[in-house]
């Protein structure tokens, strides 16, 4: 495949569903989701995407039921620690978006700890989308882009960069440490964003499947970047 996607955006969607199939717990269908959540990351490193960006818990997940919320919460604690070596290993950054100071303290020292891991080569970030929605971004974004004007009011010094008002917001997202995304997946038949990247993916090109999050394999991702391969970006200009 000549043209890789930099950033792909998956939002993992259908473990509950998955576990009512199978006849199992829900947590049953969280734990089998981390497990495609591997598979993915090993495949989007093996293909040379540099940025994938996990959609894990949104700010509306907070009401599910709570015996369900704590059991994702623990998942997330285990899986931080577990894995964050391994990927340092693979050469994997682990990085995290989302109002992280709304998590626990035990899960926010966590994140802090693994976010500090020396990568020697890197070769891909993979970016965990945690108590993260998009409009929540957004709305930071804007109450800081208003403070830094005021302040800069304050001091008496107009705007003295030479950016566009796009590129100015945009460095106020969490999200500005990486390029637009360009290829989202979404799983389980679902097509919709629910609140994920609406500013990002702004010229993404929207990738749907049937399969189910625990259901996803190797070559399901490798399917959707076939898919993506075969599409022709315009961004309004061609
Ligand atoms: C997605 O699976 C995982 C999270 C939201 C954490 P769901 O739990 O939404 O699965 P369905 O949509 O009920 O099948
Ligand atoms: C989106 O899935 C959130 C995550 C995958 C973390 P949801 O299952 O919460 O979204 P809806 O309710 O189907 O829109
Ligand atoms: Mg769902």
């Amino acid at each position: 495949m000549d043209n890789i996607p930099t950033h792909v955006a998956i939002i993992m969607d259908g473990n509950g569903r998955w576990a009512t199939r199978e006849g199992v717990e829900k947590v049953e269908g969280h734990k089998r989701g981390v497990d495609s959540l591997r598979n993915a990351v090993k495949a989007a490193n093996d293909w040379g995407v540099k940025f994938l960006t996990v959609y894990a818990f949104s700010t509306e997940n907070w009401g599910r039921p709570a015996d369900e919320v704590k059991a994702l919460m623990e998942l997330f604690s285990i899986v931080v620690i577990r894995e964050a070596q391994e990927l340092a290993k693979a050469g994997i950054r682990l990085s995290f978006i989302g109002a992280i100071d709304e998590l626990s303290t035990t899960l926010q020292e966590q994140i802090e700890e693994v976010s500090k891991i020396y990568i020697e080569k890197e070769k891909m970030t993979l970016v965990v989308a945690m108590n993260y929605s998009a409009r929540w971004d957004i709305v930071n974004a804007a109450k800081k882009m208003v403070k830094q004007s005021e302040l800069r009011k304050a001091v008496n010094r107009g705007v003295e960069s030479n950016r566009s008002d796009v590129e100015e917001f945009s460095s106020y997202l969490s999200t500005s440490f990486m390029p637009d995304v360009d290829l989202v997946i979404r799983t389980s038949s679902e097509q919709r964003l629910s609140n994920f990247m609406l500013w990002e993916s702004a010229y993404a090109e929207l990738y749907f499947t049937d399969k189910l999050w625990p259901d996803f394999s190797k070559e399901d991702f490798a399917k959707a970047l076939e898919w993506y391969n075969g599409r022709q970006r315009r961004f309004g200009i061609r």
